[in-house]
């Protein structure tokens, strides 16, 4: 019987088949291979990213028609050191205008990738920026207005990870694809001919109950290593992930969105949203075999238990180190006293203080390098709320501290229905009073409907003579 076969039969009204009790964990976990730079005189490092069409075996014998940065689904994963000077050469050979945006970057909003630098069919676009700032798990992924739900659920994500030489000497498992393992996590809707179904359900869209853990199905993942590090990203797009081994062991998460935690910190679950990136290291005995799964939820996007990934460790295992009790050395961000506040409301699916997304509006002017308290209020369901090129901390949820594995440095975060997350957000120095960032709803379809809004970086003390309308050639 196939996995799909199994599926079948076991549906719920409205959010289709829940659970996937039927895999059987046959399939290699491939890991996104590294992209290799060319590297100038200079030490610049370009890299070259193509957006294509192509087909995928995702079941077997059902070739799925997806696409893909430089092959047929997904992209290489980008490999970065803080100090490099990177150029990105991106061709879009989709048939469609496009956008790469590099999720978690600090970096100049020309260079951003937003709905504002459309790369149109047959075109390229060749942004470059210098890499500054701590060691994480970022990613990238299409951002054209209207159309980004589509574009990433057809396949178009890959990683961009930043070492950083501080944090490099902690012995951390580092051996990309052995010890140090990516995991995207994505659920689609695959009908019985293999294709990827896009008719999106009301509230969420495209949430499906066929979880692919970096485009395989039905994965197996064979350890090799006591200690195994993974960077999973909720590369979703509305779906959320309550992980946890089935055996309930405990793990530690080492890393948030945009950096290590400053010390580790040990559970035996974690929940990412859609966009959220959490580093984990887990321990692994010779010969033992666990699942990594999703439990069900209750906010919506989170129906059903999921297995998403067998570990199969190996008769022996190469000794790891511990995790060291201090990680990241970068300061806590902190909002000093009178920092600037503002305040976001999240209405329906496609609103946020009570406006939808207008590429033409300014809507909030930051000066470089200030620390502000954002509040951002849900009044309804499930959302969650991200911010180009910040780092922010979560200071509470309804008043309340999260848990210590959310208290690192972070760039999305889980909204929960009825509630208000306050954030101390850290923006960066380059300033543009005419090239917006965005801030938005990660739930693609309320991203694309409008939940989001634009913001520019501009000189302490200019906000004011700031122009808020943008004229229609941006
Ligand atoms: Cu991951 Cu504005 O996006
Ligand atoms: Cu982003
Ligand atoms: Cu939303």
């Amino acid at each position: 019987m196939s996995g799909l076969a199994a599926l079948a039969g076991c549906g719920s009204p409205g959010a289709g088949p829940t659970g996937n009790a039927g895999l059987s964990f046959v399939n290699r976990l491939t890991v996104p291979p590294l992209l290799a730079p060319t590297v100038s005189a200079d030490g610049t490092k370009q890299f070259s990213l193509t957006m294509q069409a192509g087909r995928t075996a995702i079941l077997p014998g059902k070739p799925t028609a997806t696409w893909g940065f430089n092959g047929a689904f997904l992209g290489p994963t980008v490999r970065v050191a803080r100090g490099d000077r990177v150029v990105m050469r991106v061709q879009n050979n989709l048939g469609e205008a496009s956008t790469v945006h590099w999720h978690g970057m600090r970096l100049p909003a020309a260079m951003d990738g937003g709905p504002h630098q459309m790369i149109a069919p047959g075109a390229s676009w060749t942004p470059h920026w210098t890499i500054d700032q701590p060691a994480a798990t970022s990613w990238y992924h299409p951002h054209p207005h209207g159309s980004t739900a589509l574009h990433v659920y057809r396949g178009l994500a890959g990683l961009f990870l930043v070492d950083d030489p501080e944090t490099t000497g902690l012995g951390l498992p580092s051996t990309y694809g052995v010890d140090d393992v990516p995991l995207i996590l994505q659920d689609k809707i695959l009908d019985a001919d293999g294709a990827l179904s896009e008719n999106p359900k009301p509230t969420w869209g495209l949430i499906g109950s066929q979880i692919l853990v970096n485009g395989v199905y039905d994965p197996y993942f064979e350890v090799t290593t006591t200690s195994v590090r993974l960077r999973i990203l909720n590369g979703s797009n509305a779906r959320m992930y309550n992980v946890e081994f089935a055996d309930r062991r405990r793990f530690t998460v080492i890393g948030t969105d945009a950096g290590l935690l400053s010390a580790p910190a040990v559970v035996d679950r974690v929940q990412l949203s859609p966009g959220e990136r959490l580093e984990i290291v887990a321990e692994f005995a010779p010969r033992e075999q666990v699942v990594l799964r999703s439990v069900a939820g209750d906010n919506g996007i989170d129906e059903g238990e999921h297995q998403l990934l067998k570990f199969v460790a190996a008769e022996q295992l190469k000794p790891g180190k511990p995790v060291p009790q201090r990680l990241a050395g970068t300061p806590r961000i902190e909002a000093t006293a009178g920092a600037h506040e503002r305040r976001f409301r999240l209405s329906g699916s496609d609103e946020i203080n009570g406006r939808e997304m207008d590429m033409t509006r300014i809507d909030e002017v930051v000066p470089a390098g200030a620390t502000e308290i954002w509040h951002v209020q849900n009044t309804v369901y499930a959302h969650n709320f991200h911010i180009h090129e910040v780092a922010f901390r979560v200071l509470d949820v309804n008043g309340k501290q999260p848990p210590a594995y959310l208290q690192g440095p972070k760039d999305t975060v889980f909204v929960p229905g009825k509630s208000t997350v306050r954030l101390a957000v850290q923006f960066g120095h380059h300033t543009d009073p005419t090239a917006p960032y965005m801030y938005h709803c990660h739930i693609l379809r309320h991203e694309d409907k409008g939940m989001m809004g634009q913001f520019v970086i501009v000189e302490p003390g200019t906000e004011a003579a700031v122009p808020r309308t943008l004229s229609s050639h941006h």
